[in-house]
């Protein structure tokens, strides 16, 4: 009998603690749809007390999806698990996810408690989150650096407390996958309630094994596995959902268990996921790079050619891949684009939404020859960010000519009112930007500007990253255009306004 391994999705809470990875809660719901469509047990989509943005977004994800579970993060707080507790209200299975750290050093330096005030306050906690669910996962944060004695009574009381699943972190991504291993089974083998929970871990890839330790903890017992799309997250991420899940499906032979995972969604849920945070994915990244699949050697193809498994241990349409149907085009109407966006997953908030994409999407098809299911994604992306911008392109004119130096004209609204103004600088993004910081006076700092190309050809649509840094918090923009140069303008503009808007948020872990 094959068990089932949970997948529990935290691209919308730990996956947004990457710097600049903050989302709005049209982009979270958009997520968590696509996270449901792939059949994901459990979303966990935020962490209410941090902000007012937070909670209203995990209210919004709760009363969106229907299919999976919604997870809201409290610290072992009253007022944290109250407000995770009310934000969670709408949703048809809730799950309240609440974690106090256990190692010594946090416990002493970050808690200033004494080991037995931290069981006292886990119990409380535990307790107070079963008032309004009764699933409850408890968490003993920094469990990687943990005394083993020390976890075995913490956990053994939050299980008599009501804890359904207990999440063992290696929070700083120290473990080996050995010692990770033998860490979930040694916890299984002495806690005495510990057949009334089942085993999760939450790894962090610091040392680029968050993948490899996860996987060993299942091999140990472990039934539920945190991670994200395309491994987001603090610092060098969490572990990769899509390369979790792949491993224990591709590798039937080894694991006593399986997800629930329709991996043909993967894809297109790596891809919405990286054009809303912009972080790109590299290409040789596993399962959902551009070169995953790709044969560039003379030996591999033949062999690919002959018979794939020479070469290939997945098949790449599996995990959505080469299930580009009917392109689309200028000819196509409505109820095409609308049903493409839906085989996409991507559903928009109103019919006033459908109507600004479809028109972009016929300005694209006037443009472009063929539209690909990549264009149709970043135009949404384009739509839904311009919604309530404070900021905005309304016109701009550039100039550059070999020998002279390029400057831009730029027309925004800001606040509504109509703002122009020209700029010269080194190249034509350049003279735009400096353009539009004239008019904008943001003072922020461009840390990253990337460019790539959303397909192939030479009309196809340019997709720019940049990354913008003001005060010490750091926000990402992007945006497509055929024109390079305006999908620039474009995403400065999405990271300014989202600079803009103050957020005053918490992280949970500080
Ligand atoms: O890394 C961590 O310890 C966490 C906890 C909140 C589970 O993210
Ligand atoms: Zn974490």
């Amino acid at each position: 009998m094959t068990d089932k391994l949970i997948i529990f999705d935290t691209t919308l809470r730990d996956g947004e603690q990457s710097p600049g990875a903050s989302m709005t809660k049209d982009e979270k719901v958009r997520i968590a749809k696509a996270l449901e469509r792939m059949r994901v047990d459990v979303i966990e989509a935020g962490f209410p007390i941090a902000s007012t943005g937070d909670f209203e977004a995990v209210q919004a994800v709760a009363k969106a999806v229907k299919d999976s579970r919604i997870c809201g993060l409290s610290r072992a707080l009253d007022t944290d698990i109250d407000r995770a507790g009310e934000a969670l209200k709408l949703a048809n299975a809730s799950r309240i996810h609440t974690f106090i750290a256990t190692s010594p050093i946090h416990m002493k330096m970050k808690l200033r408690m004494e080991p037995d005030q931290v069981i006292e306050n886990a119990v409380r906690a535990v307790k107070r989150a079963r008032q309004y669910t009764d699933d409850v996962e408890f968490s003993p944060e920094d469990a990687g650096r943990s005394e083993t004695d020390f976890l075995c009574r913490i956990l053994e009381a939050v299980i008599d407390a009501g804890a359904t699943t207990l999440n063992i972190p290696d929070t700083v991504g120290y473990n080996l996958p050995h010692q990770f291993g033998s860490l979930i089974s040694t916890l299984r083998e002495r806690i005495p309630n510990a057949d009334k929970a089942i085993f999760s871990v939450h790894c962090h890839n610091d040392l680029g094994l968050a993948v490899a330790n996860s996987l060993s903890a299942v091999m140990n017992g472990a039934r539920q596995v945190e991670c994200t799309i395309n491994g987001l997250g603090e610092r060098a991420g969490n572990a990769a959902l899509e390369e979790v899940v792949m491993a224990v499906r591709t590798r039937q032979d080894m694991f006593p268990c399986d997800t629930n995972i329709d991996t043909q969604y993967i894809l297109s849920a790596s891809r919405l996921v990286s054009g809303i945070t912009g972080f790109v994915v590299q290409p040789n990244k596993a399962i959902v790079g551009a070169n995953a699949f790709a044969h560039e050697s003379g030996i591999h193809q033949d062999g690919v050619l002959k018979n794939r498994e020479t070469y290939e241990i997945m098949r790449a349409e599996d995990v959505g891949w080469n299930t580009n149907r009917m392109v689309l085009g200028k000819h196509s109407g409505r109820n095409a684009f609308r049903s493409r966006l839906q085989e996409l997953g991507i559903e928009l908030a109103s019919e006033t939404d459908l109507n600004a994409a479809f028109t972009r999407f016929k300005e694209l098809a006037d443009k472009k020859h063929e539209v690909f299911d990549e264009d149709i994604q970043a135009l949404v992306s384009d739509t839904v960010a311009t919604a309530d911008e404070r900021v905005s392109l309304i016109s701009m004119k550039v100039c550059s000519e070999t020998g002279e130096t390029p400057f831009a004209t730029v027309t925004l609204s800001v606040d509504g009112r109509e703002v122009q103004t020209q700029m010269s600088g080194g190249g034509p993004v350049d003279a735009a930007y400096k353009a539009i910081e004239s008019i904008v006076q943001s003072q922020t700092e461009l840390q990253l500007y990337s460019v790539n190309s959303i397909t192939t050809g030479t009309d196809a649509q340019g997709e720019v990253s940049v990354r913008l840094e003001k005060g010490g918090r750091i926000v990402s923009g992007q945006g497509a255009d055929t024109d390079i140069v305006i999908a620039s303008a474009k995403a400065y503009l999405n990271a300014l306004n989202k600079i803009l808007s103050p957020v005053d948020r918490a992280h949970p872990q500080v």
